[in-house]
């Protein structure tokens, strides 16, 4: 992804050895910050505290923490420990699981002294995995949106509402669901995003917006409440989200609301699609409502909110009164029923069903990995 002149991605290495770069997502549009972590406690804290954020990104730095920790611990115990404490951070998106499972598997039969390297390798191949799934998706993704195009009188955007942020900032390059959208705005088909503000961290005011703005994409920023009522008057072609975690059978649990707006394009026949990388299926799981884990996050994200002054100062102001308590689950699972348009993958939509995983995932789906 281009900011200007400088082609980013989201993570990246400084030499083995060396910290980890990533770009700081927490004050976005306002600051563009890139931080290094250089421990095993700087990854859990940027994990923890959303410095960066979205399934896949959050699965590679998990392997680059692994990789800090390694650095300072390469016997069994830092191994172990590592992993126990990263896996803590954030429990609902599975590829922070997949992930560090995967680096265990590869590091722990090698010897003390090739661990750091052998993690530090690993975490550039899922980086470099996410970035051609992603792409891969927005090729298939692409079709989608050209195809509502031509069936649109010509020269009419086709509208498409995203939730949340599943862009270049939620992955390691591209994103998910807006990878069809770079792809087929780059192609020229004309469209239009409406993007949910996405309460009560604002994923999609402050960093989807961001995204399509450096890209060139038009756009518009909604209040979350606004969905229905834009497809109630025709204005919304489709909706594209992303997964933290979809079960075998095509349930998919992501960023709180998603499930409101699945509902309210159900009732207005909105296709409804989600842009699921295969890391994202839990292939153990078959009832989202009840198996998955939704985080559970500060209620201060809820009672506060940050953004800047006109003076350009940057200010967290309370909006609720002192005596009120707030909740804040940070995520909710849509039923596959209601994924009416299908789940894009790297191979190809497939239905929300068992059926429609398992056509394109017959090994993982019999192996349940
Ligand atoms: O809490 P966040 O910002 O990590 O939540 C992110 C989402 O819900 C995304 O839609 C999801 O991770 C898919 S990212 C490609």
């Amino acid at each position: 992804m281009k900011l200007g002149n400088h082609a980013y991605r989201t993570i990246w290495p400084d030499g083995f050895g060396n910290p980890v770069k990533i770009i700081d997502q927490r004050f976005l549009p306002h600051r563009f910050d890139v931080v290094a972590l250089d421990t095993l406690a700087d990854a859990e804290t940027a994990i923890r505290d959303m410095w960066v954020r979205g399934a896949p990104l959050i699965g590679v730095t998990g392997v680059y923490g692994v990789y800090l920790a390694l650095r300072a611990q390469n016997d069994d115990a830092g191994l172990t420990g590592a992993h126990e404490r990263l896996l803590a951070t954030r429990p609902t998106a599975v590829n922070l699981r997949w992930a560090l499972q995967r680096a265990v598997q590869k590091i722990a039969p090698l010897a003390a002294a090739d661990r750091a390297l052998a993690a530090y390798q690993l975490a550039a191949e899922i980086a470099d995995e996410d970035v051609e799934i992603n792409r891969m998706i927005g090729v298939h993704g692409r079709d989608v949106i050209e195809a509502i195009a031509a069936s649109k009188p010509a020269g009419e955007a086709v509208n498409i509402l995203t939730h949340c942020n599943a862009g270049w900032l939620a992955t390691v390059d591209w994103g998910t669901a807006t990878s069809p959208i770079y792809q087929a705005h780059d192609g020229g088909t004309s469209l239009h995003v409406w993007v949910d503000e996405t309460r009560p961290r604002n994923q999609g005011a402050s960093i989807t917006a961001f995204e399509l703005a450096n890209h060139g994409v038009p756009h518009t920023v909604i209040v979350d409440n606004a969905g229905g009522h834009l497809m109630q008057h025709g204005q919304v072609d489709m909706v594209i989200t992303g997964t933290d975690r979809t079960t075998a059978n095509g349930h998919v649990c992501n960023k709180i609301g998603t499930y409101l707006k699945a509902l309210a394009a159900f009732d207005n026949a909105v296709p409804f699609y989600v842009a699921l990388p295969s890391p994202t299926i839990d292939w153990s799981l078959t009832d989202g409502v009840a198996q998955i884990p939704i985080e559970e996050r500060s209620a201060r994200e809820v009672s506060h909110i940050w953004g800047r002054l006109d003076d350009g100062r940057h200010a967290e102001v309370k909006i609720i009164p002192d005596e009120s308590a707030a909740a804040n689950p940070a995520f909710d699972v849509t039923p596959a029923r209601l994924i009416t348009g299908g789940l894009i993958t790297e191979r190809g939509i497939a239905a929300a069903s068992s059926a429609g995983l398992q056509k394109l995932f017959p090994a993982e789906q019999r192996n349940g990995a």
